[in-house]
């Protein structure tokens, strides 16, 4: 049992590092820096057997309503066949509950896409994350492309203790067309609580090469990348990267190996399987995928 809480402060700790250094950096909040929050976790580890998650992003659909050259999830280069079609309220609901079922906390639990707007059901997904009592807090990230509807903006505000929007800001790209100041002037004055993730003198990272061969010393350039940890859950698995729910669903060549991600639906799915994949340093999937750091042009679009 003392095996099992070690591992469990191993896989804690590692994840806080990663987000409390900023490596995350979109999702750089103060509070993960506080110590007392790894050991709290391993605490509640002792009692409940069930792991707590610092954070993860739950997919909600690929489609997008922008084709950014850079993308760290190659959302636009999803093929028809691996696009995740925007998830109706009873198979997010079901995603979630069997999520649930092996998490003790989550403690920041973020939707992803694509474009997370175009999620016909999104009000009644939020609202039913926001009154699970494990959740600590929400983050809706969006690109601005869209006019949230009244019913939507109705959740947020009755939940803006928990949830917040993350408003990234590609203005600086002349190419888009976003509607910052109009959604700000909407969340304003309806009290939604909302960030806008300021682009002036952001670069994007050089998007990843992804190679069927495997390359050993990828898996030693992949210590540096700044995906890992950026735990993603699409469709039912849990990838250690949003490249990784790309290359499942994408590249039939490579075959990701079961240890790489975790299914909650697999008749097998235990704590232990979550715990494990939590440690696993191993990953094939990062032996496919090159990554070399370079800036890249915020939101640069894809010619069509
Ligand atoms: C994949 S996007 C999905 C949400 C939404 N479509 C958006 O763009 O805000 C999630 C976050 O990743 C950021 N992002 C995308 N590509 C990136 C890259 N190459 N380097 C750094 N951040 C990136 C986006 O700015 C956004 O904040
Ligand atoms: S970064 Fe661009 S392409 Fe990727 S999901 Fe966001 S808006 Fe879409
Ligand atoms: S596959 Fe590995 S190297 Fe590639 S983005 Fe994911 S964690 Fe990083």
């Amino acid at each position: 049992m003392f095996e099992d809480i070690k591992k469990v402060r191993k896989v804690i700790k590692k994840h806080f590092k990663y987000w409390a250094n900023g490596n995350g950096t979109i999702y750089k909040t103060g509070w993960y820096s506080n110590k007392n929050w790894y050991r709290y976790l391993t605490l509640r580890y002792f009692f409940k057997r069930k792991i707590s998650i610092i954070s993860i992003q739950h997919m909600l659909t690929t489609l997008c309503t922008l084709k950014c050259k850079e993308c760290c999830c190659f959302i636009p280069y999803y093929k028809k066949e691996g696009q995740l079609l925007p998830l109706t309220f009873e198979k997010y609901k079901k995603q979630l509950d069997e999520l649930l079922k092996y998490t003790d906390k989550i403690l920041i639990y973020a939707y992803m896409g694509g474009e997370c707007f175009l999620v016909k059901d999104l009000p009644k997904i939020i609202e039913y994350a926001a009154k699970q009592k494990q959740i600590r807090l929400i983050h809706l990230p969006t690109n601005a492309t869209i006019i949230p509807s009244e019913e939507l903006v109705d959740v947020l505000k009755k939940y803006n203790k928990k949830v917040k929007v993350m408003i990234s800001d590609y203005r600086i790209n002349k190419n888009v067309k976003v509607y910052i100041d109009e959604i700000t002037n909407i969340f304003n004055s309806n009290n939604v609580s909302y960030e806008v993730a300021n682009a002036k003198g952001l670069v994007w990272a050089k998007k990843y090469k992804i190679n069927t061969e495997i390359k050993e010393e990828s898996l030693e350039n992949a210590k540096n990348c700044y995906m890992r940890r950026c735990i993603h859950y699409s469709d039912g698995k849990i990838y250690p990267c949003g490249v990784g729910a790309y290359i499942d669903r994408n590249i039939d060549e490579i075959d990701v190996k079961e240890k790489d991600i975790c299914n909650v639906f697999d008749k097998n799915m235990s704590n232990k399987k979550l715990c494990d994949f939590f440690l696993n340093d191993d990953l094939e999937i990062c032996r496919h995928c090159d990554i070399t750091y370079y800036p890249a042009e915020v939101a640069q679009q894809i010619e069509a």
